[in-house]
């Protein structure tokens, strides 16, 4: 190995090798760790009690109750509540259909995306959530706009 990494290609190539190992480590690290906002929201349980009233709550805003007339709620609730669970560093798998697929043709706008936020955070804010942790889950929805919004 010491006559090998006297060679100054070898050298080069083993100090990038060293180099990208330890970037993949931290990245693996800071998110198999990072749980904190899922602990914040009272973990799996305490998420699935937010979307149990985050549905009522959709049901009766009038700016977007009509998009889920036809809507199993069941199947709804179970999805949001896995996929809230990941996004925020906890221990599921999303496994419902891609945002983009789901939403395509239904015509979303800005301002009915904003509105399911903003029911989103008065079902976080009745299960007595922080606003700044409240915050954080809904930043960590904004990249979904775009493939979700069509309008
Ligand atoms: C950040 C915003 C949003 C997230 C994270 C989200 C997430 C989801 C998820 C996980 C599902 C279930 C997918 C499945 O069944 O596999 C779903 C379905 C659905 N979403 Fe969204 N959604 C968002 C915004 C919206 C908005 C703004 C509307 C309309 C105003 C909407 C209308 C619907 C409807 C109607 C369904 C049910 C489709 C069906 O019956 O198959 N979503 N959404």
């Amino acid at each position: 190995m010491k006559t090998l990494l006297k060679t100054p290609l070898i050298r080069l190539i083993f100090s990038i090798a060293m180099i990208a190992a330890t970037s993949v480590t931290a990245q693996a690290q800071s998110t198999s760790t990072d749980d904190s906002v899922f602990q914040s929201l009272g973990a799996k349980a305490g998420i699935d009690k937010i979307v149990e009233d985050f549905i009522p709550i959709i049901l009766a805003d009038q700016r977007i109750k009509r998009f889920f007339e036809q809507t199993d709620k069941k199947r709804l609730a179970a999805q949001l509540s896995d996929q809230f669970c990941e996004l925020t560093g906890g221990p599921c798998q999303y496994k419902g259909k891609d945002m983009h697929e789901v939403h395509e043709g239904m015509n979303i706008s800005n301002a009915h995306f904003n509105a399911l936020a903003e029911d989103l955070q008065i079902a976080m804010e009745k299960n007595n959530i922080s606003s700044s942790i409240s915050n954080k889950l809904v930043a960590k929805l904004a990249p979904m706009q775009r493939p979700i919004v069509s309008k």
